[in-house]
């Protein structure tokens, strides 16, 4: 046994060890857990952690992934809100592990439980919510479990970029309104694409009465967006799309739905980060892409296609600097606790949010493989 393993690893003996002693650690720490562990990678987590993943992907499969491993420990190279998902779906006895803590999400922060609690409160209150006008609650993935569980528990469904339009889909048809947290602009450009127009959208901010609003704006209102944001995707500008495409004549824009609608509106696609990947996988050779998401994943996305024009929509580093927490030093330090029988950095999610946030989950799961079923 190395000298590091001799106690309980600490971090700091990882923070000063070589790029190779920390490959080799992972890579042996793998080995011997087996089947006991299973590593799962965003797909905007660095080459140097995607590498000894498992399985990657986006939020979606991830969360699935998460719901269908029998491993005892679930590594999630990824942030908060994903490993807290995670938990949720996962088994009983099975335990998960975020390699560093300070991986969080500063959009899923934007909105608390008692901030939500509160607008639906308020929005009961005026009569938005009531006898005669059903709201469904709907959460991005990229919240806390908290929120899922509030939704769980008001008849609402968690949604993530890849099934937004679906979920969209059926909760318009079955609700009067719809109160979509915490980003606005998957909200919006989401709600734009079943015609319902800005006028009809209405912008909760939640350190303002009435989120802002006017009691008739909220009566009016067929989406109510809560004031959240990716401030990673909201360095993308629209005039980025108008220069990329004045230098680069032929090249497409395909950018992430957190986008603002403005930037969204001006590119040729936008979805998840797996259609993104999906997207740029199936061009012919020769194609040119401005993409306006995480540069990891588009710097991986260049360097697996050589043969096709593969850039960063803006000019500077749209770095999700969270994610980026999650370094191959932690994994390692991690994964060498496990080996001495030592759990860190655990997440777990208490039993009654748990019992709704799966009850919110479930109903995307569910819903987004029938419709799978139904394409397929
Ligand atoms: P995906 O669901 O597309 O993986 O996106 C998650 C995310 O956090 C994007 O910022
Ligand atoms: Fe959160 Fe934005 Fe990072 Fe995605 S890119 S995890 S939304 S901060």
């Amino acid at each position: 046994m190395s000298a590091v393993l001799e106690k309980i690893p600490v971090i700091e003996d990882y923070l000063v060890m070589s790029d190779e002693e920390i490959y080799q650690r992972i890579e042996t720490a793998r080995e011997e857990l087996g089947s006991r562990i299973v590593i799962l990678g965003h797909h905007y987590q660095r080459d140097d952690v995607i590498e000894h993943a498992n399985l990657s992907g986006d939020s979606y499969q991830l969360s699935v992934m998460a719901a269908r491993t029998d491993a005892e420990f679930i590594v999630f190279c990824g942030v908060h809100f994903m490993a807290e998902s995670a938990n949720i779906l996962g088994k009983p006895n099975q335990r998960v592990i975020l390699p560093d803590l300070g991986a969080g999400c500063s959009m899923a922060d934007m909105a608390n439980i008692e901030q939500v609690e509160d607008a639906w409160e308020q929005l009961a209150d005026i009569g938005v919510i009531g006898e005669i006008s059903k709201v469904a609650p709907m959460t991005y993935m990229n919240s806390t479990a908290a929120i899922k569980a509030f939704c769980g528990r008001n008849g609402g469904v968690v949604c993530t970029s890849s099934n937004a339009v679906p979920l969209f889909d059926k909760y318009l048809k079955e609700y009067d309104k719809m109160f979509f947290f915490p980003d606005q602009h998957l909200g919006r450009n989401t709600g734009l694409k079943f015609g319902i127009p800005l006028d009809k959208m209405a912008l909760w901010n939640p350190h303002e009465e009435l989120g802002g609003n006017t009691e008739e704006e909220l009566h009016e209102a067929r989406l109510i967006l809560w004031k959240g944001h990716c401030s990673v995707h909201g360095r993308f500008k629209p005039w980025h799309v108008d220069q990329v495409r004045k230098e680069t004549p032929g090249i497409q824009v395909l950018v992430h739905p957190e986008c603002m609608y403005e930037v969204v509106e001006k590119s040729d696609l936008n979805g998840s980060t797996s259609f993104i990947i999906k997207t740029v996988e199936n061009a012919t050779a020769g194609s040119k892409w401005a993409i306006g998401t995480e540069v990891n994943l588009v710097n991986r996305l260049q360097k697996r296609f050589p043969d096709k024009e593969v850039r960063l929509l803006s000019p500077d580093l749209c770095m999700c600097a969270t994610m980026y927490r999650i370094a191959p030093q932690n994994l390692a330090w991690a994964l060498d606790n496990l080996l001495v029988g030592n759990v860190v950095n655990e997440i777990v999610v208490d039993e009654e949010t748990k019992k709704w946030a799966t009850v919110a989950l479930e109903r995307m799961i569910s819903f987004t493989e029938q419709n799978q079923d139904k394409k397929n």
